[in-house]
């Protein structure tokens, strides 16, 4: 048993992170006059939503017609068929309204010339089933995310959520299959805390960080995916990992899918527009996984860019220096601190680089988290959200700007369904210490390693054996290294150094307990791929380049329970939830 010291806490609801997604749900259990406390490990307004630039979507139409339904048929499309579509059907659909509610809360969105948001063309987004371009993403110039979750974070406070900031979270607190809450680290002063809760939200963002080359932050770890599989629940099509087409050549940094809405356009070495070759309609606008593969074929086939012929360019030299300055003043900041690139002038070298996790926690589309072989019961208690959650709209591949219309579509769903499960003030269940123990045993083993592997070095050669072995193409051979390799920094963990032993602002010990949680993630991630022999969206198989609808239109489950793992798969819901829309069955899919 530890000898920390437990200090108590009791929530109606407690969300686990402070993106737009958990702000979200915080204003709406708020509102709904629920005693919310949202925890996180960082300050809200550093959370990686404000890292999102181009926008988010939403049929409003004000650029010409638009129809959320035909919003649903490119998210099904887009998510190559494996999008739950009664999900999508919500998402679309909730969509306009959610938009305009963040209008009222503040959210300083671009204007057009009659004062609407300003709706920009992104990939994959059509009208008429397919047909024509739309302008469907409404933008905040090219800082829509910041501006989301600095408004929502103003929201939430004028709605008393109570926030726990710099706190990490390190399991939760599971009794007969349900959850009763989580325990905490608090990072300011040592302190242990049991949050004990009716529900807990999960929204805790991606894990991209097993990645070598990422747009993610240093903090996106997925700690609330890692969670879940130490409460022996699955995750859920983990093998689907987004390559954005445009990070910034040897940094990483986001270059948004909204440059090339605004008219942006890529070239190989030769200065052909190669987009043309391979998505003739939609050219540089076709869905990320398609430009993303475009882009790789290039460069494999000798057309890249600089000595190492290992990227592209994208240019917007071509534009109004007026239009750059209004709507893109973020990529034009980035390009010159990160390439030293005067975007009036040069183009941007950019190279396909990790940016989202299409898999995570299965829910439905109500946010309540899914329990195990492919039933569709759920887990009493638990809830997850956003990035961390699959839920799923994004099947796939997401469309850029399908991402923040997830977060406060979905944050808003978990706090209208918490409301009614959850009626303020209820009396807590009693809770034995048995999970508390649990879970600062393995807190306190990490702390007191005494062995000679740094956690650097782990997290290094994961992040190499994923980059290489589960890239934009993948294959049985580099998939079966990978399987073997990947295993082996968390073989690791059993020699681990970690050299502060202290409780206040401990970065050694933060950065272990967060590889602890991305190892685990990464070997669900190789483990779903190599398993997954067909290619749909963003998992381009070379020995299996078809897509195949009679096996594999499920979802995939993983568990991973330290080295021990299990895969199953749970059908993709073939239904609409309601009769505004008819099922969208499976196309070719070509852009
Ligand atoms: O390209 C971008 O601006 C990113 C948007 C997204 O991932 O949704």
């Amino acid at each position: 048993m530890s000898s920390y010291k437990i200090i108590d806490h009791e929530y109606d609801v407690v969300v686990l992170g402070a993106g737009g997604s958990g702000l979200r749900a915080a204003v709406g259990l708020s509102e709904a006059g629920l005693k919310t406390a949202c925890v996180s490990k960082v300050f809200p307004t550093r959370s990686h939503t404000s890292a999102a630039q181009g926008g988010i979507s939403a049929a409003l139409g004000n650029m010409g017609e638009d129809d959320w339904r035909w919003h649903m048929y490119d998210t099904v499309k887009g998510a190559d068929w494996l999008g739950d579509q009664d999900s999508i059907e919500y998402l679309c659909k909730e969509a306009p309204a959610a938009v305009l509610e963040l209008e009222k809360y503040g959210v300083p969105f671009s204007r057009t010339e009659d004062g609407k948001i300003y709706q920009r063309p992104f990939g994959g987004m059509t009208k008429n089933y397919g047909n024509e371009t739309v302008q469907r993403t409404c933008a905040a110039a090219d800082r829509t995310g910041h501006a989301i979750l600095h408004t929502l974070y103003g929201q939430a406070l004028k709605h008393n959520t109570e926030f726990f900031i710099e706190y990490f979270a390190l399991d939760l607190i599971m009794k007969d299959g349900a959850c009763k809450g989580l325990i905490a680290w608090n990072l300011n002063d040592g302190t242990i805390h049991r949050f004990r809760s009716h529900i807990t939200i999960i929204a805790t963002g991606g894990y991209g960080k097993v990645y070598y080359s990422a747009t993610s932050a240093h903090t996106c770890t997925g700690d609330g995916n890692a969670m879940v599989l130490r409460a022996g629940l699955p995750l859920q099509d983990m093998e689907f990992v987004q390559f954005h087409p445009t990070g910034i050549y040897g940094h990483g940094t986001l270059i948004s899918e909204g440059v090339r809405g605004e008219g942006g356009y890529l070239v190989n070495s030769k200065g052909e527009r190669f987009m043309e070759r391979y998505a003739p309609k939609a050219k540089d606008l076709a869905s990320r996984d398609v430009v993303s593969r475009s882009i790789a074929v290039e460069i494999n086939e000798g057309r890249g860019i600089g000595k190492e012929q290992d990227h592209v360019h994208l240019h917007i030299d071509h534009l109004d220096p007026k239009v750059i300055e209004e709507r893109l003043p973020g990529i034009s900041e980035a390009s010159k601190l990160f390439a030293n690139v005067d975007v009036t002038k040069e183009p941007i070298p950019v190279v396909p680089t990790v940016h989202y996790n299409m898999g995570g926690i299965p829910t439905n589309y109500k946010a309540e988290v899914l329990t195990v072989n492919g039933s569709e019961k759920t887990v009493p208690g638990l809830m997850a959200i956003g990035e961390a959650a699959c839920v799923s709209v994004h099947g796939a591949n997401r469309l850029g700007s399908n991402s923040l219309i997830d977060l406060v579509v979905f944050g808003r769903a978990a706090a209208k369904r918490a409301a009614e499960l959850v009626k303020p003030g209820m009396k807590h269940d009693e809770i034995d210490r048995s999970e508390t123990d649990r879970c600062l045993d393995r807190f306190d083993k990490l702390r007191n390693s005494q062995g000679s592997n740094p956690t650097s070095e782990l997290r290094l050669s994961m992040q190499k054996t994923m980059q290489s072995k589960c890239a934009v193409f993948r294959s049985e051979k580099t998939l079966k290294e990978g399987v073997d390799e990947i295993r082996k920094p968390f073989e690791g963990m059993e020699s681990l150094s970690v050299k502060d032993k202290s409780l206040i602002f401990n970065t050694d010990l933060v950065e272990t307990l967060e590889f602890d949680n991305l190892i685990r993630q990464a070997i669900t991630t190789m483990d779903s791929a190599y398993h997954r022999k067909e290619s749909r969206g963003a998992h381009a198989r070379e020995d299996f380049p078809k897509r195949d609808d009679e096996n594999y239109m499920q979802h995939t489950l993983s568990w991973c329970n330290g080295s021990k793992t299990k895969i199953n798969y749970r059908p993709v819901h073939r239904s609409t939830l309601t009769n505004d829309v008819q099922y969208f069955p499976p196309q070719e899919r070509v852009y």
